[in-house]
Parts: structure tokens; C-alpha cells; sequence
């Protein structure tokens, strides 16, 4: 498997890298400048500098890989950073339609699930820019013909928990967290599992 992570930097792509590496996979990490290294070194690991929304730059990094997993997410939820949800999804389309990437995996935002508890609901009115761009990246995903898995989740913890439970189209029951380790997880086992190809998936952590 010849896999491409961005937001390779970031806290869940970091751990996206060791969990790939860890089954032998090469892989190919995206940053968006030199400075920011993905912090890890393997023979089997590879670094390419560029900007994740360009679709040219992205069908360059594309070839000769088989599946792509972006962790991409704004660091504030203002309208400008959000927006890298929906602008990378559609660099991501682009560039796999020129490329034979077919399989893509992304991180989302459990907000998108139809039902929410209180908090949920108000945390939709107090971050729409995340529900919207989420939305439109999903949508942009939906409708390209690729075979994508959203992996939707609540809020994200830094902790060792590996562990996690995935529900489709669903948060799991009292799943309002997941660690980052556990998330990075999920995306590794369901880049192997067919059974997630079209579909959103609410990840949580274990059962309490
Ligand atoms: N935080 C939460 O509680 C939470 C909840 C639900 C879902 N999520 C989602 O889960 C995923 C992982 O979250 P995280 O907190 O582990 O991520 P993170 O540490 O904030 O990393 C985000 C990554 O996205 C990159 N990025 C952001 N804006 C970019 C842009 N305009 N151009 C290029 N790269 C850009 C960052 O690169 P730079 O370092 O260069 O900025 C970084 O590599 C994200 O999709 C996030 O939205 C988070």
C-alpha cells in the first residue's frame, strides 16, 4: 500500500504516519512548508512540500500511490481557516480524476450527524463555519465518484488510548470524544476495509 497523509504535521496526522509505517506501508506525508516536518524519520517515509488545495501539486504527489488520508482542519474555526475543508476536498477530486487514486479517507466533524445532544446543537450555531465546510467537503466527496470514508468526531483528546468505536452514520452511543490516537487508528482500519468505502462514520472512544 503506497499511502499520501495531509496534514501530515498535525497532531492525528502524526499519528496516521506511525500507524502506517507500523503496518508497512509507504508513505508519502504532505506539509505545507519545510519547517513543518511531520516529526518522524523512516526509510519507508517520504516528505513533499506543497499546498494540499493545489490540485496540481496534489496530483504530482498523487502518483503512484493507491489511497489518501487528509487530517486537514483549521486551526481557529473563522470562515478563512475552516475553508480548508471544502478547498483541499476539491483539489483532492481534481487531482485524483488525472491520477489512479481512488480511495480517499478524510477527517470531519460529528456536528454533521442529524442528531445531537444539546451541547451539539449549540456548538453548531457557535461554529457553523466548521459545519459548513465540513458539509461541502463531504458533498464535494459524495458526488466525485472516488471511493471516500468520512470519519467523523467529536472533540479530540490527546491521550495514549488507541482504542476507539466507529458507528456508520452514526456517533456511537456517549461517544462525544475520541483520542487522536484512536481516530488515526480508525482511518488506518478502515483504509483497509472495504466495508467503509461511501460512507460517514462517527468515531468515539471505547465503550466506558
Ligand atoms: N480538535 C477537535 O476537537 C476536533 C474535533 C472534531 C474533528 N476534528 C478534525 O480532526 C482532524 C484532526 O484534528 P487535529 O486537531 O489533530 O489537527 P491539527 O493538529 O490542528 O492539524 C491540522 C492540520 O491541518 C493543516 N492545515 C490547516 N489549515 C491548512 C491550510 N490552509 N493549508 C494547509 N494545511 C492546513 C495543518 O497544517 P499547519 O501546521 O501548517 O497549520 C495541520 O497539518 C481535523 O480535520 C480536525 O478539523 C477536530
Amino acid at each position: 500500500m503506497k499511502l499520501v497523509v495531509l496534514g501530515a504535521n498535525g497532531r492525528t496526522g502524526r499519528l496516521v504516519l506511525e500507524a502506517a509505517l507500523k503496518k508497512e506501508m509507504d508513505v508519502t506525508a504532505v506539509v505545507r512548508s519545510a519547517d513543518k516536518t511531520p516529526g518522524t524519520e523512516h526509510e519507508k517515509l517520504q516528505v513533499a512540500v506543497g499546498d494540499p488545495c493545489d490540485s496540481a501539486f496534489l496530483a504530482s504527489v498523487f502518483r503512484g500511490h493507491d489511497a489518501a488520508i487528509s487530517t486537514l482542519g483549521g486551526r481557529l474555526p473563522t470562515k478563512a481557516a475552516t475553508s480548508v475543508y471544502a478547498r483541499s476536498a476539491d483539489a483532492i477530486v481534481r487531482a485524483a480524476s488525472s491520477t489512479d487514486i481512488k480511495r480517499i479517507l478524510v477527517t470531519s466533524t460529528a456536528l454533521l450527524f442529524p442528531d445531537q445532544t444539546f451541547l451539539g446543537k449549540v456548538l453548531r450555531v457557535v461554529v457553523p463555519n466548521v459545519v459548513r465546510s465540513a458539509g461541502r467537503m463531504e458533498d464535494i466527496l459524495k458526488h466525485s465518484g472516488l471511493d471516500w470514508t468520512s470519519a467523523r468526531a467529536g472533540f479530540l483528546q490527546d491521550s495514549d488510548l488507541a482504542a476507539y468505536r466507529a458507528q456508520r452514520n452514526a456517533l456511537p452511543e456517549n461517544g462525544s470524544a475520541v483520542s487522536r490516537a484512536g481516530l488515526a487508528n480508525f482511518l488506518i482500519d478502515a483504509l483497509m476495509d472495504p466495508e467503509t468505502k461511501g460512507a460517514a462514520y462517527g468515531v468515539s472512544q471505547p465503550d466506558q
